[in-house]
């Protein structure tokens, strides 16, 4: 089958809804790790207001810093946070919106429509600075599922919010299960709606793992053609705007998945199984993924602890 590819989204989301500011050179050590794991792919940070989220408020001191071997994106909101993240050479930039009025509201301090017109800007901003091409761009829809503040998506919203960011020239959207509720029926329905306007290729998943059934809505949306998956190692991560968002699809758990499927990632479970634990030592609790938990006591006891 078709490679799939795996956006790490650890340092990134992981980190942006811990009580505990992780320093820079913790992070970066996270980010080595993942590396040497064979991820290839890695939201790094955000450049968002500092104020809103101080845990990722070291975006300039981290960039400059991290190590070769993987392509990092960086999230950006608004007009503010591209010029941020250009002035740091980011080359790989995630916008970000949802289906959800009220959560856009919550999170951005705006409405949808004026985070897509901001992003029409940012857009121009780009093509400005010459060769489009160099610049990769990522678009989030956010609570394509459920809202927690305005209840369940329906289906056409989201494709209609998918449409305009690919109309805006994104290169690609990734449907974002914010707090974790969808089942595969829902995700089969979405998919079928979403392939009628996009191709397959430019959409991605990102399923957040509250109620544990992230892996199953991998399997579906495999199943329909959708080959890339957002992730974060050990299952850190959530939405400090979205109350009830637990932890991110853990990478552990997707790839234990996709290689015992047949499907070839080019991560290797062990060391990726490892690379979060520095992270939870620093947290003080234990790591949250199943498969992260078994590949740890297969290692020998002395590297499931975390203490
Ligand atoms: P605001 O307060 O409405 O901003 O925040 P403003 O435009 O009114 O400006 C107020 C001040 O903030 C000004 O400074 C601006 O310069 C500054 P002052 O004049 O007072 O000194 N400012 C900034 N500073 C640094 N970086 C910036 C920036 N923008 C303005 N980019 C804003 C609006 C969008 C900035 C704020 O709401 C924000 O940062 N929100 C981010 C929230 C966030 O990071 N949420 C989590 C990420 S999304 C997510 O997790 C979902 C996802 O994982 C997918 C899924 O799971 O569904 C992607
Ligand atoms: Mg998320």
């Amino acid at each position: 089958m078709t490679a799939v590819r795996i956006v790490e989204v650890g340092p990134r989301d992981g980190l942006q809804n811990e009580p505990a500011l992780v320093p820079t050179d913790l992070k970066l050590r996270f980010i080595r790790l993942l590396v040497d794991a064979g991820l290839t792919e890695i939201e790094a940070t955000s450049f968002v207001s500092p104020k809103w989220v101080p845990q990722l408020g070291d975006a300039e001191q981290l960039w400059p810093r991290l190590p070769g071997g993987a392509k990092y994106s960086a999230l950006v909101p608004n007009a503010r946070g591209l010029e941020r993240a250009l002035a740091c050479g980011v080359r790989r930039l995630a916008f970000f919106t949802a289906a959800s009025e009220a959560f856009n509201r919550k999170n951005v301090n705006m409405g949808i429509a004026e985070s897509l017109a901001g992003f029409e800007q940012m857009m121009s901003v780009l093509k400005e600075r010459g060769n489009r091409s160099e610049f990769w761009v990522r678009g989030y829809v956010s609570t394509a599922f459920e809202c927690p503040y305005s209840g369940r998506v329906e289906p056409k919203v989201v494709v209609s919010v998918c449409r305009r960011l690919i109309e805006i020239g994104v290169d690609e959207v990734s449907v974002g299960d914010t707090i974790g509720v969808a089942v595969p029926r829902e995700v089969r329905d979405l998919t079928r709606s979403l392939f009628e306007e996009i191709e397959p290729g430019r959409i991605a998943y990102h399923f957040h793992d509250t109620r544990g059934t992230a892996v199953a809505n991998v399997a579906e949306a495999l199943e329909l053609g959708v080959r890339c998956f957002d992730s974060s190692a050990g299952g850190l991560g959530g939405c400090p705007y979205a109350p009830g968002a637990g932890g991110n699809l853990a990478t552990e758990d997707l790839v234990y998945f996709l290689d015992r499927s047949g499907i070839e990632t080019g991560v290797s479970l062990e060391p990726l199984a490892m690379a979060s634990l520095p992270i939870f030592d620093l947290l003080g609790r234990p790591p949250q993924s199943k498969a992260q938990i078994a590949a740890l006591s297969l290692a020998g006891p002395s590297q499931a602890g975390t203490e």
